[in-house]
């Protein structure tokens, strides 16, 4: 049994296989041509933090593939008094056969996992993002062919999308140019994770436009994640220089995409005419989400699909 807890989780191989397949899933959704690997099979999803995209991607894509979904929160569950994770694990996993979570310390995810029957899927924590990393890489190839050898400029907060991209980089071979402001930078240690970033994969520039040079890729994200509410005003001040604008996208490839996993802040961490623009390709990235979880989720419960 896998769970996809971090995206060091699954081997370069492995993603080539779900990117193949993911390909197919979206082209079969697009046809209105039936698939139903998972019918009678049950997701639970647990949402400690709030969602619009990943809570319709993993719903709508889990009945697509025949399955069905229980959806709780923290507020509506044991979760919330305290029940213990470890228990929650136990039960839940006795009566559906996949699990998806959004929390906040990743430690939590891991707990839930080391008591779970089924696989279990890291829908956001404070750590890691692995699921729109995904969307995010497919996405890219979907426009531009493979991502090995290419340049992603990431403009922002040392989050969790941050430390994805860096564990993303050193697995399948190209580089990340980081800027943060002083005090937001990645943590590499964390970063890292299960499976190591590679130095040749990353490299960290104190000025946003120069990280932005040459890059095939700009992307960004909010400047106050969820669950760090309590420094918004704080972040404003720091962050202001680390907008993405049109200089930034000049300073990229002329051929460069933008991305942003969303929500976004148009005047804070992108400007409108960016995000608006024609190298924006935020809802490709979007839709995409599900059909890289529907491949993901197939392939957690039925391994590869000649
Ligand atoms: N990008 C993303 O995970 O969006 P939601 O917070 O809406 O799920
Ligand atoms: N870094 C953001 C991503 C939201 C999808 C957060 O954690 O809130």
């Amino acid at each position: 049994m896998k769970h996809y807890l971090q995206f060091n989780d699954l081997s370069a191989d492995e993603y080539t296989y779900l990117f193949e397949r993911a390909a197919l899933i979206k082209k079969k959704f697009k046809a209105y041509e039936k698939h139903h690997p998972l019918a009678d099979r049950t997701l639970a999803m647990i949402f400690e933090k709030a969602s619009t995209r990943t809570r319709v991607s993993f719903e709508a894509g889990m009945y697509q593939l025949g399955g069905s979904v229980v959806h709780l929160t923290t507020g509506d569950s044991q979760l919330g008094r305290a029940e213990p994770i470890e228990d929650s694990a136990k039960v839940i996993s006795r009566m559906v056969d996949l699990v998806m979570i959004r929390t906040f310390e990743q430690t939590k995810i891991e707990r839930f996992a080391a008591d779970s029957r089924v696989p279990v899927i890291n829908g956001l924590t404070n750590e890691y993002h692995p699921c729109q990393i995904l969307a995010d890489i497919f996405t890219f190839i979907e426009h531009r062919g493979s991502i090995q050898g290419k340049t992603v400029a990431w403009v922002g907060d040392g989050n969790n999308m941050a430390n994805t991209w860096l564990q993303a980089a050193a697995l399948l071979g190209f580089k990340v140019h980081v800027s943060t402001p002083r005090g937001y930078e990645v943590d590499e240690k964390l970063a890292a994770g299960a499976g190591g970033i590679s130095a040749s994969s990353y490299q960290f520039f104190s000025n946003p436009l120069e990280a932005c040079r040459g890059a095939d890729l700009v992307t960004t994200d909010v400047w106050t994640s969820m669950g760090y509410e309590a420094e918004n005003e704080e972040r404003k001040k720091a962050f202001a220089d680390w907008c993405v604008d049109a200089e930034m996208m000049a300073a990229a490839r002329p051929d460069a995409l933008f991305m942003h996993c969303l929500p976004a802040h148009r005047g804070e961490e992108v400007q409108a005419e960016v995000i608006d623009g024609p190298q924006s390709v935020v809802w490709d990235e979007a839709e995409n989400r599900m059909h890289v979880q529907k491949a993901l989720m197939e392939y957690l419960l039925l391994g590869r699909i000649a």
